[in-house]
């Protein structure tokens, strides 16, 4: 019989996609995704340790999930419960300790053992802890084949990060930088394209650091990774996620002016507008090279379209500090931006910093400052949506909208796109007439159909 599987996925990309890889890991053992968590067989959550908020709110859901676990035991069943993420990596047996009922505690390098895992949860009443950095690589051991949602899907190629931000738990809670073979990616992509995709988006905490080793030993960057994933019969897009400014190279430039399968739009962090503070936070990057990379984007794709992080308070930012990334920001346009509060982790070389009075920003200027780059984020954002209005946008059709006969999708922007269409254009991509504008999403109509059905 079906057992029911509920997952929550918190944090970035990368966690999804492992959620989606954990899914097919426990496919064989008659685990069955569920929406919700109630009477499941299994609940996982797989958490995030970027910033204190986003740790402690799974204390809180573990302990909302603890009264399902005990209500399911009442009537003699089981809930298996797992943790899994960052959290889990970074404070795996703080978590034991903190939440005893969780049975499973384990990192995002080792899903690949789950069958052992539940194994061993479902026989004795013991925890399982395994936060290893194991020898045997999870890619390896995960299913060939790959399920889709729909027509967009994630596909990790690199995983770590040697970069070292001061702020920041990734380097410590993914490990070193590690570049999946090309073959493997390839292999993956085309079962992904078997499965109905049609949009990939090449993830990785650094993506563009991509070193892949291809079958001849030789080694393959994004760049050349990026035309090989093109020549795949039946994708019609590709994009990558997140970029590290300094290793933009100018191949991968070229690649955006050469392949037509790359979406002319980038994420692209750069933290903050200020040199002093890109030092503190060990960015290898300094605001001018930054720009010269968008300058040369912006020569070799006219249009391209650039998003961006920011943290804002940084222990010692000063008010000169932050005018800088106002400036910057002004000048750049970033059509859509992440933004947040510095967070102090545990470990970090900042942490130190941010500890002394001295250097720390105070809570209520923190917030002022984040408050006045948001808004004039939010502005470009909408001015950028605006001009959309009587443009058309090829748009990748990929969800079915809150009101009956309404379809969403992206363009190439990543903005959300909501047209009247029938349900038979779910996952098609199709020329659209863009109506209207808000700060979220627009509005848009049908122009005609763009291929396949022409083909
Ligand atoms: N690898 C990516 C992003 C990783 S984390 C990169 O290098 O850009 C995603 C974002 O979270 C970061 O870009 C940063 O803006 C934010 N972030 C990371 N650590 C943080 C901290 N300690 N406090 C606040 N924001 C943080
Ligand atoms: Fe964190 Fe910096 Fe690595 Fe990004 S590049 S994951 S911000 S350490
Ligand atoms: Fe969070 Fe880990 Fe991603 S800390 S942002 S889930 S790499």
């Amino acid at each position: 019989m079906a057992k029911k599987l509920h997952i929550q996925t918190y944090g970035c990309q990368m966690n999804v996609y492992d959620s989606e890889r954990i899914a097919e890991v426990l496919a064989p053992l008659g685990y069955v995704l569920s929406d919700t968590s109630e009477d499941a067989d299994m609940v996982i959550l797989n958490t995030c340790h970027i910033r204190e908020k986003a740790a402690e709110k799974v204390y809180s859901k573990l302990g909302r999930l603890r009264k399902q676990k005990e209500k399911k035991e009442q009537t003699g069943g089981r809930m298996i419960l797992g943790v899994t993420g960052c959290v889990a990596q970074a404070e795996g047996s703080e978590v034991l300790r903190r939440a005893p009922y969780v049975d499973m505690v384990f990192g995002p390098q080792t899903y690949h053992r789950l069958p052992e895992m539940v194994a061993k949860a479902s026989r004795a009443n013991g925890h399982v802890l395994d936060t290893d950095f194991p020898e045997d690589n999870k890619f390896d051991s995960l299913p060939k084949t790959r399920t889709a949602e729909g027509a967009t899907a994630y596909l990790s190629i690199q995983e770590g990060c040697d970069k070292f931000c001061t702020y920041c738990v990734v380097p410590y809670t993914r490990g070193a930088e590690y570049s999946r073979p090309t073959a493997q990616v390839l292999d993956e992509a085309r079962a992904l394209i078997k499965a109905g995709v049609s949009e990939i988006t090449l993830l990785g905490q650094n993506v563009n650091a991509y070193h892949g080793e291809n079958e001849d030993g030789s080694t393959c960057t994004l760049a050349d990774l990026v035309r090989k994933v093109a020549t795949l019969d039946g994708l019609d897009r590709i994009r990558y996620l997140t970029s590290y400014p300094a290793e933009m190279t100018d191949d991968l430039i070229l690649a955006h002016a050469e392949v037509t399968e790359l979406m002319p739009y980038l994420h692209l962090p750069i933290q903050a507008g200020s040199d002093q503070v890109l030092k503190a936070m060990n960015r290898q990057h300094t605001v001018a090279e930054y720009k010269l990379i968008v300058e040369k984007l912006r020569k070799a794709v006219p249009g391209i379209a650039l998003s961006s992080d920011f943290i804002v308070g940084f222990p010692g930012e000063t008010d000169a500090d932050f005018e800088e990334t106002m400036a910057l920001v002004e000048e750049m346009r970033f059509i859509q931006a992440y933004s947040f509060k510095y967070s102090s982790r545990p470990g970090t070389p900042a942490a130190l910093l941010e500890s002394q009075d001295l250097y720390r920003v105070p809570e209520a200027l923190k917030a002022e400052r984040l408050a006045r780059l948001q808004a004039l984020l939010n502005a470009n954002t909408l001015a950028f949506n605006k001009q959309a209005v009587g443009q058309t946008y090829p748009v990748l059709l990929d969800r079915t909208g809150k009101t009956p006969g309404m379809l969403v999708g992206r363009s190439p922007y990543m903005q959300a796109v909501v047209v009247k269409a029938e349900d038979h254009l779910l996952n098609t991509l199709q020329n659209v007439l863009i109506t209207e504008a808000g700060p979220n999403s627009l509005n848009g109509e049908l122009v005609e159909t763009l291929h396949r059905a022409l083909a």
